[in-house]
């Protein structure tokens, strides 16, 4: 049987077939992993990582629609989402691409007792895909990988729920002299673009700052999403 999860990259060479192309494409699939790692790995390091307990509060106040099952937390990072998911029952996966997230993850998950309900999975999303039709939830906070977004389309169940914020391009305008703070417009979402990828989607929340002259507020630039999928008559 196919594992429920596909492992880590760091595991790819092992899962392939040894061939020419495939030892190529693991090779180039390493190099990915490795540029990403380091570069987050180093930033948390050196102290860069929201705090554990401070979720995002456009996020919590969505909790009424969250009654559990299985989950998804993309780019979870040191996992303050996964836990908050976690102590409201869910069963959270959650993919991050940083081993140094994900091992402080895995301390606090132990020390607040959700060991068994959160997995952190070491993976890199430009290039792992969720199993299809696997999750109730899937939640991605500050994270954007255009490629990615069919592939968590299916991998929500029917009637499932997306939870989505992340920056948009207003950012530029905040922070002009270091792109937005090392974002560039490839990773920050146009006007509407949520709206637009989860259009058909049943709309629960959704919420667009704007940028107001004079604020210095990365909050104030982003957009953010509640929708559920549709059930479809078979
Ligand atoms: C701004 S942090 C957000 C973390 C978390 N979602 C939160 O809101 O606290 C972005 C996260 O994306 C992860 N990331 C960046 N590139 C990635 C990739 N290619 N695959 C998986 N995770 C990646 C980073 O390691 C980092 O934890």
């Amino acid at each position: 049987m196919a594992p429920a999860f596909p492992a880590g990259l760091d595991h790819l060479p092992t899962n392939l077939a040894v061939t020419a192309a495939a030892v190529s494409a693991a090779d180039a699939a390493s190099v990915v992993l490795n540029a990403d790692q380091q570069r987050w790995d180093e930033r948390y390091r050196a102290g860069h990582s929201p705090c554990l307990d401070a979720i995002s509060p456009w996020i919590a106040a969505q909790q009424p629609y969250l009654t559990g099952g299985r989950a998804l937390d993309a780019a979870c990072g040191a996992g303050r989402h996964s836990l908050w998911l976690a102590g409201l029952g869910y069963q959270v996966d959650a993919v991050d691409v940083s081993a140094v997230a994900l091992a402080r993850l895995a301390e606090a998950a132990a020390d607040r007792d959700l060991s068994q309900r959160v997995r952190p999975l070491h993976a890199d999303l430009t290039l792992w895909r969720p199993e299809q039709e696997m999750y109730d939830l899937i939640l991605v906070s500050l994270y954007l990988e255009r490629g990615l977004l069919p592939a968590l389309k299916d991998a929500l169940r029917p009637g499932g729920l997306i939870l989505y914020t992340t920056f948009h391009t207003d950012l530029l305008q905040l922070r002009p002299q270091d792109n937005g703070g090392g974002y560039t417009a490839t990773y920050l979402l146009q006007p509407g673009e949520l709206l637009a990828t989860f259009a058909g989607w049943q709309l629960l929340a959704y919420e667009e700052r704007r940028l107001p002259p004079g604020s210095e507020e990365r909050s104030d630039c982003t957009s953010s999403l509640l929708a559920r999928k549709v059930e479809v008559d078979r």
